[in-house]
């Protein structure tokens, strides 16, 4: 074990600082940036048939959800097609209407999360078309997949995800750009993303490099014994990830909100030892997220602002966690990554076993 953690302290705090190199790799042949377009040959989707899709639904669980919320939105963003993420695992309860116009597309670390199999299998049934976007090779949902687009993260054994989360958000992208390039968007902005793409593993190791200030802040959260993760639109996954991710490891409450929804029930419980992380992205809704972060402090809150350089937190007065701007359509991706070092670095503060937490499995096999 020693040797496959090459020096760090635990399996996650390995995955984490690989993704620089491993993003890189997933990229490889993978942009045609002549036509700023994605190559997914994998997906068995010809530029007819990708046209012909008038909705996109997304399904997994937990974290590969959140993440798939992340993708609904670039897709909607960059393809202008309608698309929706639901947890699979209530999906398949719900005598879901399959449509023979819709692209279904299934996320999974692991390709062996049964409430994902158990929803790949139903559209089948049903005569839809799914694809995969999966890390495991040859895995359930992998093979049972019309296509798909392999993550390409390398083997993960932390039981919280962190680079296969990254690589969601990497592979809807590319989906993303490959739908909107046979549609309206045009190569410009194809080219556009994809620079910002090529631009992402620098861009994480940036975010990395400021570990060590990240874990002060994430010493002094991990005193809360419940917290609030904030974030509005593309920042609200953001957050109900790194809500997850902190209470996966570190066992403490955290609640994810839309930023948006506060004033109507959740500013009750602002006080000074319940503290809120905000997702302030440099973006048209900066000044509604400022003014949201205001309100928590001046209920006496205490808040860490995820951001960027550019946004000028004023009066605010909020701890902040600054990450590279890249194209406003990829900075979820990059918003995430303190993510993971503040639920990192919360759980070895407190002493707590960061890769196996109590009653959490890696892969939920089981219904
Ligand atoms: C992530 O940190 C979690 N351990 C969990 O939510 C996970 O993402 C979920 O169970 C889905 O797993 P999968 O990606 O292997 O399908």
């Amino acid at each position: 074990e020693d040797v496959e953690l090459g020096g760090h302290g635990h399996f996650m705090a390995k995955e984490i600082a690989e993704q620089p190199e491993t993003v890189a790799r997933m990229l490889r042949g993978r942009l045609d940036t002549r036509f700023g377009t994605a190559r997914l040959d994998g997906l068995n989707l010809s530029p007819r048939d990708l046209r012909a899709f008038r909705r996109v639904k997304i399904l997994g669980c937990g974290s590969a959800y959140y993440v798939g919320e992340l993708g609904a939105l670039m897709i909607e963003e960059l393809a202008r097609i309608p698309a929706h993420a639901e947890a699979a695992s209530e999906f398949r309860y719900r005598n879901p209407i399959i449509e023979p116009d819709t692209l279904y597309v299934a996320v999974s670390q692991s390709g062996e999360t049964a409430d994902t199999a158990f929803a790949v299998r139903e559209i089948k049934r049903k005569g839809g078309q799914v694809v995969g976007l999966v890390n495991v090779v040859g895995s359930t949902i992998a093979r049972e997949c019309d296509g798909g687009i392999y993550l390409h993260a390398g083997p993960e054994i932390a039981v919280a995800s962190t680079k296969a989360l990254t690589h969601m958000g990497v592979g809807f992208a590319l989906l993303a750009l490959l739908l909107g390039r046979v549609r309206d968007l045009s190569v410009a902005d194809g080219q556009r993303i994809i620079a910002g793409l090529e631009r992402l593993p620098a861009d994480i190791a940036q975010v990395l490099g400021q570990e060590d200030s990240i874990s002060d802040i994430a010493r002094e959260l991990s005193a809360a014994e419940s917290l609030f993760f904030i974030g509005r639109v593309r920042g609200f996954p953001v957050a109900r990830e790194g809500a997850q991710k902190f209470k996966e490891i570190s066992y403490r409450h955290a609640e994810a909100y839309q930023t948006s929804e506060l004033k109507h029930g959740p500013l009750a419980l602002i006080e000074p030892s319940r503290p809120t992380v905000a997702v302030i992205p440099a973006d048209d809704l900066t000044s509604r997220n400022l003014a949201a972060a205001e309100q928590v402090m001046a209920r006496g809150g205490r808040v860490v602002a995820v951001t960027h350089p550019s946004v000028d937190l004023g009066e605010v007065g909020a701890r902040r966690i600054d990450v590279p701007r890249n194209e406003t359509e990829l900075d979820p991706i990059l918003l995430m990554i303190p993510m993971q070092l503040l639920a990192y670095h919360a759980a070895v503060s407190l002493g707590l076993d960061i890769d196996k937490p109590r009653n959490l499995a890696k892969s939920v096999t089981v219904e």
